[in-house]
């Protein structure tokens, strides 16, 4: 009964936010919407458990309360085999009536979907920062992950360190990330839009900013975002930025990776940046701007305290921006 005013609470929490994009009240996809469907299952059974006990709480109160004159220990009753029968047989019927809806979407969300109605994406969580890769498209991205609608999407699931865990609210889930193994989350969004994701497992310093975005496009503007990311304008524009890409070569690439851009080392302990330019928000906590950018490069810490990026305060005031300037162009 804690837990159901608990939930209640959180539900109630959760509407005043009034975020569209981040809310289990406002699914956008059928996994979404079969978990609302749970949640108002769950809690109608628990708001009517409430009423029925303290009803029945408040009646026996008020009708067995000690009268004036009534001074001596009322009559002691132990045992009744009709009530004992009645509160365990209500509370399993309650259960079962729980139980089976829950188990079996539980299991719809793990079932494999047909490959040739389903797209695949790995998902792989790091201290604090989300990889996705599409195997089949030959596409790679981080922290936000560009979905099309009406596609089921296959997203597997493992962890480079420690545990996450995958968390749209709208879409639904979640799932964890565990380390050496591989589990499955198959969502689906039925309209486009940007839906706000969490890492919701405990994970470490900056586990409360380790979010994503799910970006769901309708399927022409998806295969215009593939081709884009297929074929990246990753050459600096200006003298600036070229200054910029040749501070990269010497700084970034043993831990990130630009497609496109001609570099011989791919680095895969930071996430891809191909096409940065292009993301909305910088390490996913920061909107995506040359000043935001500037200060992320000079002391990453401050933004994402306990990210494994070091400081880039050695360099100049000039070859920081250089280094915005060509990353910003990335697109
Ligand atoms: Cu990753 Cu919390």
């Amino acid at each position: 009964i804690g837990a159901g005013w608990v939930l209640l609470l959180a539900v109630i929490i959760q509407a005043g936010c009034g975020h569209p994009s981040q809310s289990v009240l406002d699914p956008a996809g059928p996994a979404g919407r079969s978990q609302l469907g749970l949640i108002y299952l769950s809690t109608g059974i628990m708001t009517l458990v409430v009423i029925v006990v303290a009803a029945i709480y408040i009646y026996v109160v008020y009708r067995f309360r000690e009268r004036p004159g009534e001074e001596e220990i009322p009559e002691q009753v132990e045992g009744s085999r009709k009530l004992e029968v009645l509160w365990t047989v209500i509370p399993i019927i309650l259960l079962v009536i729980l139980a089976v809806p829950t188990i079996s979407a539980t299991f719809t969300l793990n079932k494999k979907p047909e490959p040739e109605q389903s797209m695949r994406v790995n998902v792989v969580g790091f201290q604090y920062w989300w990889g996705f890769e599409y195997p089949d498209l030959g596409v790679q991205t981080a922290n936000e992950v560009h979905i099309p609608t009406g596609t089921q999407v296959d997203f597997q699931m493992t962890s480079g360190d420690v545990i996450h865990a995958f968390w749209a609210p709208s879409l639904g889930g979640k799932q964890d990330l565990n380390p050496g193994i591989q589990n499955r989350l198959v969502l689906e969004a039925d309209r486009p839009g940007v839906y706000e994701g969490r890492c919701t497992e405990l994970c470490g310093a900056s586990h409360a900013l380790m979010n994503f975005r799910v970006i769901a496009h309708p399927p022409e503007e998806f295969e215009e975002w593939v081709a884009s990311m297929r074929n990246p304008s990753s050459q600096p524009q200006t003298p600036l930025a070229s200054e910029g890409k040749k501070l990269v070569s010497q700084n970034c690439i043993g831990c990130h990776a630009i497609d496109g851009a001609g570099f011989e080392i791919k680095g895969r302990t930071g996430p891809n940046l191909t096409a940065f330019g292009k993301r909305t928000r910088i390490a996913g906590v920061w909107e995506n701007n040359k000043e935001n950018l500037e200060a992320w490069l000079k002391d990453p810490q401050v933004v994402k305290p306990g990210n494994r990026m070091p400081a880039f305060d050695h360099l100049s005031k000039k070859e920081i921006s250089a280094l915005v300037e060509y990353l910003s162009d990335l697109k």
